[in-house]
């Protein structure tokens, strides 16, 4: 069992996901807090770099002190100008940088990128070479099991990405045409990490919601790493559970929402084409609406959480945020009775 990617020694086999329009910088710094050992940006495109354009930027943002080792998450499908976006990315800091080879969205796909790579292994290997050879930089590769149930060719890839000199590879254990119905077969896992023995570290994922799903995940499958995506919503403490440490108090969970909030806030900056004269409510307005699906998921699973989710999509200014958060967060109980899987996830965002 490896702990190491490329030069990085990790602290833990424990890796947050990376996830679109939630891993930005606020929540990576959580989960790296609570203790998880890496946590990727979410995908960014290649072509957005080379605009740099205001919202790829905002994706390359991270805490230097933090987040250590930095993982940035690319996706592209043209290995000339992937390696010339990852060059881009180093110059922002990026230590490791991760190829998205699963994510299923036909915008993505369309342009051979992300889970049509699965149907060119020839050319995801080349993607991971040229940016090797250009940055000099250990390469990260996240895949599905395959295209479809006919394709399911991991070993392959494995194989042509093994070649290629890849540092770790991370697998999602559907296929692209399952999206994310049915459950994650863990058995790919066991069978990827078995042909690929100590050659590079395997990192698993799919369907770990619980600290026991992802301790069991690592002794069925012998993988090295456990990715941990949705389960992780809400509560990053799962990455101290999960080395033993204590389930959050009512009055630590209500600071850890707060800090997140006033994290995300400084992300957001004040919103764009509003005046600074302008009432704070229109200022915090776009900062306030995203940090509506953080406040649910932290909610999930305590007492009186449908009643707040309702209360929140209401509210529209970061003083009623933080009033609203106080009210509900230092009272808040867990509800043992609530379902552990419903998810609660867009998954018109959900990527990968
Ligand atoms: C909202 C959302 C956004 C996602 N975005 C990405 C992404 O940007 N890159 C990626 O490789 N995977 C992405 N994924 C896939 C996750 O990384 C992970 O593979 C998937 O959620 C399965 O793991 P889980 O069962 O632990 O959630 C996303 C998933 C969700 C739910």
């Amino acid at each position: 069992m490896s702990r190491r990617i490329g030069p990085y020694e990790l602290r833990n086999p424990w890796v947050l996901a990376p996830m679109a329009g939630v891993s930005e910088q606020p929540f990576r710094v959580m989960a790296f807090r609570a203790g998880a050992a890496l946590c990727p940006t979410e995908l960014v495109s290649a072509q957005g770099l080379f605009h740099a354009n205001t919202r790829t930027l905002r994706y390359l943002r991270h805490d230097a002190e933090v987040e250590q080792p930095y993982s940035l998450q690319l996706f592209g499908g043209e290995p000339e100008a992937m390696a010339r976006a990852a060059m881009m990315g180093k110059e922002f800091g990026a230590q490791i940088i991760d190829i998205n080879m699963g994510c299923p969205v036909k915008k993505v796909t369309r342009s051979g990128s992300g889970s049509a790579l699965l149907c060119d292994p020839a050319r995801a290997g080349l993607i991971v070479r040229m940016i090797r050879e250009a940055t000099g930089l250990p390469v990260t590769a996240k895949i599905r099991s395959g295209w479809d149930h006919q394709n399911r060719n991991f070993l392959q890839m494995a194989d042509a990405l093994g070649e290629a000199g890849v540092a770790a590879l991370a697998v999602h254990p559907r296929t692209r045409a399952q999206g994310y119905s049915g459950k994650a077969d863990w058995n790919v896992i066991t069978e990827l990490k078995a042909h690929v023995g100590e050659k590079f570290p395997i990192i698993g994922n799919g369907d770990v919601k619980t600290v026991a799903d992802a301790h069991r995940m690592l002794e069925t499958t012998r993988c090295d790493f456990v990715m941990i995506g949705r389960g992780a919503l809400g509560n990053p403490w799962i990455f101290r559970q999960l080395e033993g440490g204590a389930a959050p108090t009512p009055a630590e969970r209500c600071a850890t929402v707060l800090q997140h909030f006033r994290e995300h806030l400084v992300f957001c900056g004040p919103a764009r084409n509003v005046p600074p004269e302008a009432p704070a409510v229109k200022r915090e307005l776009p900062a306030v609406s995203q940090f509506r699906k953080h406040l649910a998921w932290y909610a999930h699973g305590l007492y009186g959480a449908s009643a707040f989710r309702n209360a929140v999509n209401q509210l529209d200014s970061a003083a009623h945020v933080v009033e609203a958060v106080e009210r509900f967060f230092l009272g808040a109980n867990v509800d043992a009775a609530a379902p552990t899987d419903d998810y609660d996830v867009d998954y018109r965002q959900a990527l990968g």
